[in-house]
């Protein structure tokens, strides 16, 4: 069975005093509302990331890195290895977000690397993708996201699925309030899980977790989760109030 799973993307929101509220609201919130068969992820920024992934140990709360680098040390000013996440107990990270595509030039052949890299530690990515709204306009958005997904992953092995979520973020409803339509969402899904059953089989397809994001809420979460390749949610926005992260989770 796929797993569910909500995680929530922090950004660049929340400092440390921030965080210790959030995180002790969420447990608090969190405890005894969500199915045993439901997991929930949190990604704060690097400096809380320690704070968090103590804090949660004993919860049903996970961890999660926003970014990481893809070498495994040296010299490389400002940036953060996959060991220094394990070490700490974060055992998760988010790749491919577009704006670290669209701010800090990420490509496809870059994230191949931070893939292999954190899979290397022991991590598990959460890879996103998803089409610009030119690219949803001019029709183009199936081949982008066909491109972006067999560039970064189609080199793995089938056993490295094990620890790979999929993430779909159409960029043009990543905060603006704009959602995509849960129709829109369940056809790039399902056109991504046959991606993944052409080229490693169903086995692979069937197991493999993706998630939407972009503009989930607690208004439209039940409806886009409720379509049969929606596997769970990455959230922003709706991800830095308790309460509202409650109802998206409760909602799967
Ligand atoms: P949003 O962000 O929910 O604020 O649109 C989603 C994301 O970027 O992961």
């Amino acid at each position: 069975m796929r797993q569910k799973i909500v995680a929530g993307n922090w950004k660049m929101n929340k400092n440390l005093d921030e965080a210790k509220k959030l995180i002790k609201q969420l447990k608090k919130e969190i405890k005894g509302n969500v199915n045993e068969d439901t997991r929930v992820i949190i990604a704060p920024s690097f400096v809380n990331l320690h704070y968090a992934a103590k804090k949660t140990k004993k919860s049903n709360i996970e961890v999660a890195a926003q970014n990481m680098h893809q070498s495994k040390s040296g010299a490389f000013t400002g940036e953060v290895s996959a060991d220094m996440l394990t070490n700490i107990g974060v055992n998760i990270v988010i790749l491919g977000h577009s704006e670290r595509r669209e701010y800090f030039a990420e490509t496809d052949e870059l994230l191949a690397k931070k893939v292999d890299t954190a899979l290397g530690q022991g991590l598990e990515v959460i890879f996103c993708f998803g089409e610009l709204l030119e690219d949803r306009k001019s029709g183009n958005h199936f081949k982008i996201v066909e491109n972006q997904i067999k560039k970064a992953l189609f080199h793995l092995e089938k056993s490295n699925y094990a620890n790979i979520v999929l993430a779909y973020e159409p960029v043009w409803a990543i905060g603006t309030g704009e959602t995509a339509t849960p129709e829109q969402a369940q056809e790039i899904h399902a056109f991504v899980r046959e991606l993944f059953a052409k080229e490693y089989g169903n086995e692979v397809a069937d197991a493999i977790s993706i998630l939407y994001g972009g503009s989930v809420k607690p208004a439209n979460a039940k409806e886009i989760f409720s379509k049969p390749d929606v596997d769970g949610g990455l959230i922003g926005g709706a991800a830095l109030k308790a309460e509202d992260f409650k109802a998206i989770i409760k909602s799967i």
